[in-house]
């Protein structure tokens, strides 16, 4: 991957990111990801190491299974900055962000400790935070996020009286699953905080490419007619025919994987028409399999 960036960038992340591998703890050095996000455009990757080079956060927006969080990967390795995951759910409150007060024993006697969560521990050491899923968090659990997201760069930990403060370096990088039918907005105070990137489902060529790099499947025939599918695939899902999850490039891998020791339609319909609810969805999903594949 060759990413054209201006050179104070460039120069600022390579002498940022030896210094920071240096001084990292191996327990740290893990959370560094991997790279493997194949873009359909490196203008998406550029984009966003700007502006998380210039401090900003960065909302990855896109549907399921299209690879915001191997994107988000990415970036940490682009930066080698460890990151530390929050997976939202409904049941996100501030201890799973900030942390929760446990007891513990100390040359025999009982302390209170602090087990610092993963909002904490990234600001504290100045590394990423990827929030996954963000838009399905409760709307009184985010806005304890919102000094962090902000230029005050901190806050007040209810479990320790403390201030937070974020060390240098400090980033956030969110996700939320926005798909071509809806999905549950983000409030608008929040979404200010971010700049956003758009993380569309690849296709054509990337998606090919993607498959060769991925895929147990390394008939090249096979893989193109799986590039067919995700395309006609994704036709139906925009024309409100198919559930966005048909369409998602994460069952398209799982589909493919199966393809090697199953037959095609088969695979099709164990990893991607299977998982639907509604019984025509899976009919048609089986019917765009057969035009393609014997
Ligand atoms: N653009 C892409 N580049 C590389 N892998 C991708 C891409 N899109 C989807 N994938 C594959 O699909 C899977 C789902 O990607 P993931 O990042 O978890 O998606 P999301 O977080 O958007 O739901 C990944 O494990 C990866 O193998
Ligand atoms: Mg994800």
């Amino acid at each position: 991957m060759n990413l054209q960036l201006p050179n104070e960038i460039k120069e600022k992340l390579q002498q940022d990111a030896a210094k920071r591998l240096e001084n990292l703890s191996n327990e740290y050095k893990e959370l560094i990801g991997k790279p493997g996000y194949t873009a359909p455009d490196t203008a998406l990757i550029e984009d966003a190491v700007i502006a998380l080079a210039l401090g900003k956060n960065v909302l990855l927006k896109g549907p399921t299974g299209s690879g915001k969080t191997k994107l988000a990967e990415l970036l940490s390795n682009v930066f080698g900055q460890p990151l530390h995951q929050v997976n939202a759910s409904v049941d996100l409150d501030a201890e799973a962000l900030l942390g929760h007060k446990t007891l513990s024993y100390s040359e025999g006697k009982q302390e209170i400790e602090f087990i610092p969560g993963p909002v904490t521990r990234a600001a504290a050491n100045g590394h990423f935070l990827y929030i996954d899923e963000i838009n399905i968090a409760k709307p009184e659990t985010l806005p304890i996020l919102n000094g962090m997201l902000d230029y005050r760069r901190t806050i007040a930990n209810p479990f320790t009286g403390e201030v937070v403060k974020a060390q240098p370096g400090f980033n956030v990088i969110a996700a939320i699953n926005e798909g071509y039918i809806g999905t549950v907005p983000l409030n608008e105070a929040l979404k200010n905080r971010f700049v956003v990137i758009e993380v569309p489902y690849i296709q054509g060529d990337t998606l090919k490419e993607m498959l060769e790099n991925q895929s147990q499947q390394k008939d090249e025939e096979v893989l193109s007619k799986f590039v067919q599918l995700s395309s006609d695939l994704i036709g139906q899902a925009k024309a409100g025919h198919l559930s966005e999850d048909a369409a998602s490039i994460r069952a398209l891998l799982d589909a493919a994987d199966l393809s090697v020791y199953l037959p095609a339609k088969r695979a099709i319909q164990r990893a991607i028409a299977d998982k639907l609810e509604d019984a025509r969805e899976r009919a048609l999903v089986a019917n765009v399999a057969a035009t393609l594949f014997a």
